[in-house]
């Protein structure tokens, strides 16, 4: 095996159980008991980008990498409900915790949630393992929703996580990618800083890449104060492979 992806390995493993640690904790100040922003106001255009692009009887698969407990992925299932769109919402998760909270906390929505044209389905896995999570084309996706994945992860690991989700999209696939911009500082994350530059050197390879959004907020944490961060971020990206 080379040193290079040897090192990736040890690294992703290190960074496995600092995540697995705020899970045990329930150190996860990143949860959200609201729905993203990006994807209310944008999700239902990024979906039309990625249903225009269906191809034959395809159905429209949607994933959500990192997914932690989001709500968001409720989110979407219910949209396609709303709007009668066969799909399948899947979340990929490292956490046992995690999945097992989610499905705790929405117990009567999964109950719901047994319709013939539409699916949920979370896999508790390593993201780095989806090409042998999702080895078909059939089982390949549309539409990604990328908030808190790419920003979750060190510099080193943040070009095989994008390749990783290349590699399972189907051609015209769309990401609605949400990431942090506070500067050039590499050692506050996670949430990493990914300015704009760094989107487009990441997804070099993509159709396009539109700036939808940018919101504001107040760096409130320590770490950030310490380092005079007074503002943090939010960008919105649709990108399209
Ligand atoms: C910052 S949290 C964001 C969770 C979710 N996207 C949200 O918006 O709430 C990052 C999540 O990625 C998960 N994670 C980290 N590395 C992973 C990996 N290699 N495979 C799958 N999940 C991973 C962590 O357990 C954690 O739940």
């Amino acid at each position: 095996m080379m040193e290079r992806t040897k090192k990736l390995i040890a690294m992703n493993k290190e960074w496995q159980s600092f995540w697995h640690d705020k899970w045990e904790q329930g150190d996860i100040g990143f949860h959200k008991d609201e729905y993203h922003p990006a994807l209310v106001n944008h999700g239902p255009g990024a979906i039309a980008h990625a249903a225009q692009r269906l191809h034959g009887t395809q159905q429209l698969r949607a994933l959500f990498p990192l997914c932690g407990k989001s709500l968001d992925m409720k989110w979407l299932y219910n949209y396609f409900r709303q709007e009668n769109i066969p799909a399948t919402v899947v979340g990929v998760e490292l956490s046992e915790t995690a999945i097992a909270s989610f499905k705790k906390e929405h117990c009567s929505f999964m109950d719901h949630s047994k319709s013939k044209s539409l699916a949920l389905q979370l896999h508790v896995a390593d993201f780095f393992k989806s090409s042998e999570l999702f080895p078909t084309a059939s089982e390949h996706f549309n539409f990604i929703f990328d908030r808190a994945a790419l920003v979750a992860l060190p510099s080193e690991l943040r070009i095989p996580y994008v390749e990783q989700c290349r590699n399972i999209m189907r051609p015209g696939g769309v990401i609605l990618l949400v990431t942090f911009d506070y500067g050039e500082n590499t050692t506050l994350g996670p949430p990493f800083s990914i300015p704009k530059q760094q989107v487009e050197s990441l997804y070099h390879f993509a159709q396009s890449i539109q700036h939808l959004e940018r919101r504001v907020m107040p760096a409130t944490s320590k770490k950030f104060t310490d380092e005079m961060i007074t503002d943090i971020y939010e960008d919105d990206y649709l990108i399209i492979l």
